[in-house]
């Protein structure tokens, strides 16, 4: 997800415009800061751009989530329906709220099975947070029908998904609220850096007043400020926010990109029959971050895999199966639920439960899953090699290994 390949002179001039005055910090100094107020731009710019009322910029897509998940009132013991499939960020935030992360099964979206949902819904259920994961979307029209029918809310973790869209709205901007990521991996980068985007006014209040300490921001005097409720900081600097208003002016031109580099690659994979795609509920709205594609079966998939690496061609190529940060197959430490600090019992008790849960559904799609990251600065002939080198290795495994293996 490659925002930093596209990095330049317009970054360089918007940190500039900050060093010029020297106040690095969002609020406050009004004077010295002679008009430069590059966090509160980039909201505007990010509601303009993805057609929300409201944009929270924080220091993180972690911060955000956790921002957004406490924004809406979830807390100690709400339980939280969540992809088994995902960054260790979406559980590390519902846990830092009190709240049960309640992991469930994927479906060939490689995101949230609205079936899973529907049988983990309990009473203590208080909210559903779909993963749009590598760059496309989850079938979030089906999940915002659960949602209504069992009066829940909708937080859409869209971190890796920045410019995907799902029946011409913005990922992110669908459900009660969404969250966006700008580390340094993401579509776009801030270096470090997340939004929380919603249009719900009163939860835009909340998110502004919890990034920041619980600062009311009433006035402009920051030392008058009230504090209606405990916040935290979670502020983004203005250093940060420069650097997200350069990008997020590149992003069309990094969409393009992505979506035809991925169009080329597929066209050439989708040459041997036994490779398939991941289902994407609404093609046109993939923002192309990745082409995820299957084998058969999970031995073919090693195979190909480990001929790649043998042929020092894996770079690019994620098998999330063995991954340690994205699949719960990995999470030992939420298996265990190893923290530093104790944790309520019961919370304990239940996050075990959960993340110990059967997840042999999922497995049959991840282990056959690997996913491709497009590159923005590939020449053609470059395209062209890494396809032609990939169906190779794809078909020379295939000739050697029975399908049904
Ligand atoms: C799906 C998902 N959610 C949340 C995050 C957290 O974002 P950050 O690294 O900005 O804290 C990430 C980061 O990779 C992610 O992929």
């Amino acid at each position: 997800m490659p925002g930093y390949e596209l990095f330049g002179a317009e970054e360089r001039r918007q940190v500039q415009d900050v060093m010029e005055t020297g106040i690095l910090m969002r609020y406050g100094f009004d004077a010295a800061r002679k008009g430069i107020w590059k966090s509160v731009e980039l909201e505007k710019a990010i509601c303009d751009r993805f057609g929300c009322s409201y944009a929270q910029l924080v220091s993180s897509g972690t911060a955000a989530l956790t921002t957004a998940l406490a924004s809406l009132g979830i807390g100690y013991g709400d339980e939280v329906i969540m992809p088994a499939f995902t960054f260790v960020a979406s559980f590390d935030a519902v846990l830092s709220v009190g709240g049960v992360p309640v992991l469930v099964d994927i479906d060939d979206t490689l995101t949230l099975s609205p079936d899973a949902v529907r049988k983990a819904i309990t009473p203590k259920t208080k909210c559903v947070m779909p993963v749009h994961m590598c760059g496309s979307m989850s079938d979030i029209g089906a999940l915002q029908e659960i949602c209504k029918e069992h009066h829940l809310l909708l937080l859409e973790d869209a971190c890796q998904s920045i410019g995907a869209s799902y029946k011409g709205k913005y990922v992110g901007t669908i459900g009660d609220a969404g969250t966006f990521s700008f580390d340094f991996v993401k579509t776009m980068t801030c270096a470090e850096g997340g939004v929380v985007m919603t249009n719900n006014k009163d939860l835009f209040i909340k998110s502004d007043g919890y990034s920041d300490h619980g600062h009311d921001h009433a006035g402009v005097d920051r030392g008058a400020d009230l504090h209606p409720f405990i916040g935290y900081n979670f502020r983004i600097s203005e250093l940060h926010a420069a650097i997200g208003l350069a990008q997020i002016s590149r992003l069309d031109q990094v969409l393009t990109i992505q979506r035809r580099n991925h169009q080329h690659l597929q066209s050439m994979l989708s040459a041997i029959p036994e490779v398939s795609f991941r289902r994407i509920p609404d093609a046109a709205g993939d923002s192309c971050t990745f082409l995820s594609w299957f084998l058969p079966t999970e031995s073919l998939t090693r195979a190909v895999v480990q001929e790649l690496k043998a042929q020092s061609i894996l770079a690019g190529n994620f098998y999330w199966f063995d991954n340690n940060w994205h699949y719960i197959r990995k999470w030992d430490h939420l298996k265990q639920g190893v923290t530093l600090n104790s944790l309520h019992p019961d919370l304990k008790k239940a996050v075990i439960h959960h993340a110990n849960k059967d997840f042999s559904a999922s497995d049959a799609i991840m282990g056959r899953c690997v996913s491709t990251a497009i590159g923005l600065l590939w020449t053609e002939d470059q395209l062209k090699e890494k396809g032609e080198k990939l169906v190779s290795v794809i078909k020379q495994v295939l000739s050697k290994q029975s399908v049904s293996a």
